[in-house]
């Protein structure tokens, strides 16, 4: 698997034709990164298949990953949604196919809306998010093995998946997950889930490698409004190697054995992520950038512990106030703290 990637999450549809052709033809991209839920494999497909007709490259030269939804855990429903997938790129087989979260969501027909997205009905009066419990990680993974059988895809792997989810997948995977993809970067190091997939010789790819910039319009940014592309102690960094932020946010993982996607419609950002091979950068910027983590880290152990510490005061405050003796009271408080 190619160190470097494009990521196509958010590519919009009418651009993504043209990014993965330039980014094949002009920038040398050979990894990218698809999934149904992007909604945009079709105009990504056009792209690689105009970079092959073209003579451009063979698709022996491309890696291409996609990814199974979460309504499509369910034995049954994974050969349909990879062959969806792999007809839409046009392709005959992936390198690897993911399975895109550890969640299983309540099935929803092609005809019915593609790709399904979280919300189970949009229309209902009050749209939710419908769990399916009957879509047991063993069953999806053994759907995901028949694909590799079946010369579907080259290898398989997991998504979002932490430690505890892939110590169970390897006690009864027959085919190992070749890779994990994760949200990495300095706020996020996920430092012993790499420790653990690294010993296990699974490959880890990181996601949203620029610290979450893809969320900030969610607030889903670790609540700091920026991802770390106009970070100053990044850019000091970036000024000592003649870097952009980009590139070192790249260098960082990618100089420690785990692969990025950066997503990107925009073709010199796209020259600069293919440009951060040659530089290498020393142990002590490494380690300056791991320190965002524990800041970061501690920024949300403090707002965890503040809420742990109301939700307790406000259920002692219900609970004392609803026991019936001072005694019982005392009791109800001692339980709840
Ligand atoms: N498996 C999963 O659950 C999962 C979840 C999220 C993402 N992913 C994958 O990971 C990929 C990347 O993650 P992401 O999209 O969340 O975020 P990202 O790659 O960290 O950030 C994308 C943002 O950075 C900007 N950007 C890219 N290169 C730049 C550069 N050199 N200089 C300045 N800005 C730059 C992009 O804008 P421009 O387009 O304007 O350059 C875009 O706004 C996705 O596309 C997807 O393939 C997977």
């Amino acid at each position: 698997m190619p160190m470097v990637g494009l990521g196509t999450w958010k590519i919009p549809r009418e651009e993504a034709q043209n990014v993965v052709y330039e980014a094949i033809k002009v920038h040398g991209v050979r990894h990218i990164d698809c999934a149904c839920d992007y909604g945009n494999e079709k105009e990504v497909g056009l792209g690689i298949k105009q970079a092959i007709d073209e003579g451009v490259v063979t698709r022996e030269d491309l890696w291409i990953t996609s990814k199974l939804w979460n309504t499509y855990h369910r034995y049954e429903h994974v050969l349909p949604a990879a062959q969806k997938s792999l007809s839409d790129l046009q392709l005959s087989h992936f390198d690897l196919y993911m399975i895109h979260f550890p969640i299983s969501l309540k099935f929803v027909p092609f005809e019915e809306r593609y790709p399904p997205e979280w919300i189970h009905d949009p229309k209902a009066e009050m749209p939710r998010l419908e769990l399916d419990f009957g879509a047991p990680t063993h069953m999806t993974w053994k759907a995901m093995e028949e694909l590799v059988d079946q010369g579907l895809s080259r290898f398989i792997g997991v998504c979002n998946f932490n430690v505890q989810h892939v110590m169970d997948l390897l006690s009864y995977a027959r085919i190992k997950p070749y890779a994990n993809q994760v949200e990495l970067h300095p706020y996020l190091s996920q430092l012993p889930l790499v420790d653990f997939c690294q010993r296990q010789e699974i490959k880890v790819t990181a996601f949203s490698p620029f610290g979450s910039a893809s969320y900030v319009v969610f607030g889903m940014d670790y609540g700091l409004n920026r991802g770390l592309l106009d970070d100053a102690t990044v850019r000091g960094i970036a000024d000592k190697y003649g870097r952009t932020n980009a590139q070192v946010l790249l260098r960082w993982s990618t100089q420690r054995g785990i692969a990025v996607i950066p997503k990107t419609s925009n073709l010199n950002h796209l020259a600069e992520n293919m440009n951060v091979h040659d530089f290498t950068l020393s142990e002590e910027d490494v380690s300056m950038l791991f320190s965002y983590c524990l800041s970061a880290n501690t920024s949300l152990l403090y707002r965890w512990t503040l809420s742990l510490v109301l939700t307790r005061i406000f259920a002692s405050i219900t609970l004392v106030s609803s026991a019936s003796s001072w005694e019982k009271r005392f009791q109800s408080l001692i339980k709840c703290l």
